[in-house]
């Protein structure tokens, strides 16, 4: 039973992708065209840059997932009329952007006459679980930790979703493009710190670890942005040559240390004996390494995606999308796109 087949379009930030899934749940194709490329001369994701780019490549990323997956369910050719449904991020994200994927999907919907589901783009990160862990099972605890956001959620049954703490200023990933961007590093900062803090000692400098001991499931980590540039800047005054690999790791050992100790004040507020993970910054390997640790220590099963699924990408849109067909949750034609919208 392949139906219904769904293709999925994401197209927040700077992604644009295009999935299939079938009637199983089971994941046709996936298709991701980075612009990371165009963005990182200038330190970050320049909104009219993604929008343009989205444009540029939607129809043949959709083409190339269309063609994928005719080859995954081996028939020689999968058309838009072919589709039970086409799925699309309608929030939260950059307007310009969404709106490119949200106005093709409806144009490929309406033109192929079949309905069209909108998808939360976090919820699309909590079902990112689901393809490597099937069978996760609310309640649990989800970690949301991007370049855009960073909270802990209490997932009480699918659809039923409580944010139980984000962050005051910076998001996580934010901090790891800044904290590269000080060290001249390049962009995005992330992949880049975290090969250098395999390398270093991560006791070697005492970072600030706020708001670890606040009792409640805030996050702040703009002051540790400013503590890394404050060392570096006193380093060099000293004439002294920076350890890259020693920063690194510290810097990373202070998020880390504070990502597992509120996320496990949240699945004791919880009694959740279900931990999982999403976003760009989940694909880190120390913040794996501990969340291992810490959850297998406490019995809890700990689901995280692949790490090709932790980032953008319309698997995760398409999984969701599945689950919205089964009930019957479709959209109309005057769907709208959102910047801001909690899980
Ligand atoms: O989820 P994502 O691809 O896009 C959104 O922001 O929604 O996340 C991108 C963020 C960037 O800030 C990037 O530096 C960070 O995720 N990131 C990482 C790693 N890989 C990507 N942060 C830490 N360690 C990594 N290995
Ligand atoms: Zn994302």
């Amino acid at each position: 039973r392949s139906h219904p087949l769904i293709l999925a379009i994401e197209s927040s930030c700077d992604e644009t992708a295009a999935s299939v899934v079938d009637g199983n749940g089971v994941l046709r194709s996936d298709v991701v065209a980075s612009q990371i490329d165009f963005h990182a001369r200038f330190g970050g994701v320049v909104p009219e840059i993604a929008s343009r780019k989205h444009i540029e490549a939607i129809c043949g990323v959709c083409d190339e997932c269309l063609d994928s997956a005719a080859r995954s369910l081996g028939t020689s050719r999968l058309r838009w009329r072919d589709l039970d449904a086409v799925a699309v991020t309608y929030a939260p994200g950059l307007v310009g952007a969404l709106v490119v994927g949200v106005a093709f999907a409806k144009g490929a919907a309406w033109g192929a006459d079949i309905p069209l589901i909108a998808v939360n783009h976090l919820e699309g990160h909590l079902y990112a679980n689901k393809i490597a862990t099937p069978d996760i099972q609310p309640p649990m605890v989800v970690s949301l930790v991007s370049g855009g956001h960073t909270m802990l959620v209490h997932v009480k049954d699918w659809g039923e979703y409580v944010t139980m703490g984000s962050t005051i200023d910076d998001a996580v990933g934010e901090a790891f493009d800044k904290v590269a961007k000080a060290l001249g590093l390049g962009y995005p900062g992330g992949p880049i710190i975290s090969k250098l803090a395999a390398k270093g000692n991560p006791k070697a400098i005492g970072f600030p670890r706020a708001l670890m001991h606040s009792g409640d499931l805030r996050f702040s980590l703009s002051g540790l942005k400013t503590a890394v540039t404050i060392y570096i800047q006193k380093e060099q005054q000293a004439g002294r040559e920076l350890n890259m690999p020693d920063i690194a790791a510290s810097f990373q050992q202070a998020v880390v240390d504070v990502q597992v100790k509120k996320a496990m004040v949240a699945l004791d507020e919880t009694g959740a004996r279900e931990f999982c993970v999403g976003g760009g910054v989940s694909a880190n390997p120390g913040l794996r390494a501990a969340y291992e640790k810490a959850c297998k220590k406490r019995g809890v099963r700990l689901s995280m995606p692949p790490l090709s699924a932790c980032g953008d990408q319309a698997a995760m849109i398409a999984l969701v999308a599945h689950d919205r067909y089964k009930q019957g949750k479709f959209e109309d034609w005057s769907l709208d796109v959102k910047a801001h919208a909690p899980l």
